[in-house]
């Protein structure tokens, strides 16, 4: 069969068995590689992307029927999503193999909730496994996303760089004055 999707903004026109899982289209059809295999039973998360916004497990998820959705991959989340930026502030992955499909959940929860509390976060986590044990990291990293935490770090760190440099600039001005004395 021809199905046509709609994956991170572009209407795809894709040849394959309707049963086929998204998750191989995706991976071997259009070369989107960021969505992970592991276990191909619903069972770790790695697979995570969103149609129509919500999270679903691609390994699972025959092409049969979504035509007419919105299908989004850690592709589509362009690199400096505020999640993505809250990862790399946090140092969050170790091997990595589960942390797509774990933004890709976490970026479902915060669309929907901008404060979520610890136990809003693991049960919306739940279904992500990490065998790396990243989860405080991962938890640490939502909470900044979700409530913009990043955007104020990052302009924190802006005004402690000028106050720095006003310092630095006030010794040189002080140490010049000395040295022509
Ligand atoms: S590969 Fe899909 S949930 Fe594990
Ligand atoms: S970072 Fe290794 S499995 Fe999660």
């Amino acid at each position: 069969m021809t199905a046509t999707l709609d994956v991170n903004g572009k209407a795809i026109s894709v040849q394959a068995d309707p049963a086929t899982p998204l998750l191989w289209v995706l991976r071997d059809e259009l070369g989107l590689t960021g969505t992970k295999f592991g276990c191909g039973m619903a069972q770790c998360g790695a697979c995570t992307v969103h149609i129509d916004g919500q999270p679903v497990r691609s390994c699972v998820t025959p092409i049969e029927g979504l035509s007419g959705v919105k299908i989004t991959t850690i592709e589509g989340l362009g690199g400096s999503h505020p999640l993505q930026q809250a990862w790399v502030k946090h140092d969050v992955p170790q091997c990595g193999y589960c942390q797509s499909g774990q933004i890709m959940s976490a970026a479902a929860l915060i669309a929907q909730n901008k404060a979520p509390s610890d136990d809003e976060i693991d049960e919306a986590m739940s279904g992500n496994i990490c065998r790396c044990g990243t989860y405080q990291r991962i938890r640490a990293a939502i909470k900044d996303a979700a409530a913009g935490k990043l955007d104020l770090a990052q302009a924190a760190g802006v005004a402690a760089l000028e106050e720095t440099a006003e310092e630095m600039a006030a010794s040189a001005g002080a140490t010049s004055r000395g040295a022509g004395r």
